[in-house]
């Protein structure tokens, strides 16, 4: 679990399973999120998923709550690889619609790149978007994510195909900029966060 700003990224929880196929199967979510609005999912597909997921170690699955009443309102994920002994996490997140552009995503995402970085170890972070995804492309670059390729015209979605954009963020970048970070997005709370994720 982890505590940052006015959200907290805590695992899932079968309760949680009903408002997640609610989100999996909301059209303009997964317009964003997945590229594949189509894909509608009954609500025994969501539960054999997580029950699939929870027995790999390879996947950190968070739903996130605000810290104040404990609504849930998203999902994020952190998928672990590891190729030529570079440990590398896919991150990926959604917000329900009501709380978009309300400066909650540069949060959770800041919070992924803590999970890794500060607390995995990880070496390197990437994520994948939509080409028409400009929010998510924004707060990533404003999270220090570089757009570094694009797998061509590789998602079909409403009558066209679009590229998908790949971005991504090294160890070494993120460290640089951690506190600067922390700072801008936590505002008053950047400090209570700074002391609460350091020892000495
Ligand atoms: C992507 C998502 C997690 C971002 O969270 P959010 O809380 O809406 O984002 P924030 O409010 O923190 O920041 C949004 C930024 O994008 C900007 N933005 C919004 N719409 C935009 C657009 N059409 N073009 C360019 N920038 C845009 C906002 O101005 C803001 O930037 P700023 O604060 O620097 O001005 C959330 O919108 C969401 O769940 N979307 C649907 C699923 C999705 O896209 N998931 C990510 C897949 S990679």
């Amino acid at each position: 679990m982890l505590e940052i700003g006015p959200i907290i990224l805590r695992s899932w929880e079968k309760d949680d399973l009903e408002r997640i196929h609610r989100w999996e199967n909301d059209f303009e979510l997964m317009l964003y999120s997945r590229g594949m609005p189509h894909s509608m999912k009954p609500y025994e597909n969501v539960v054999d998923y997580f029950e699939e997921e929870r027995k790999r170690e390879d996947r950190l699955h968070y739903v996130i709550t605000l810290k104040n009443g404990g609504e849930a309102i998203g999902t994020a994920v952190i998928r672990l690889s590891k190729w030529s002994r570079v440990q590398s996490g896919n991150i990926g997140t959604y917000l329900d619609k009501k709380y978009w552009n309300k400066g909650l995503g540069k949060i959770v995402t800041l919070g992924l790149l803590e999970l890794s970085f500060h607390f995995l170890n990880l070496d390197r972070c990437e994520a994948g978007s939509i080409e028409y995804n400009k929010r998510a492309h924004r707060v990533l670059e404003e999270c220090g994510f570089r757009r570094v390729g694009v797998h061509r015209k590789s998602a079909y979605v409403l009558g066209r195909r679009w590229d998908w954009y790949i971005f991504d963020i090294l160890r070494e970048e993120y460290l640089e900029i951690r506190e600067e970070l922390i700072r801008k997005f936590l505002g008053s709370e950047a400090e209570e966060y700074l002391k609460r994720t350091s020892l000495f």
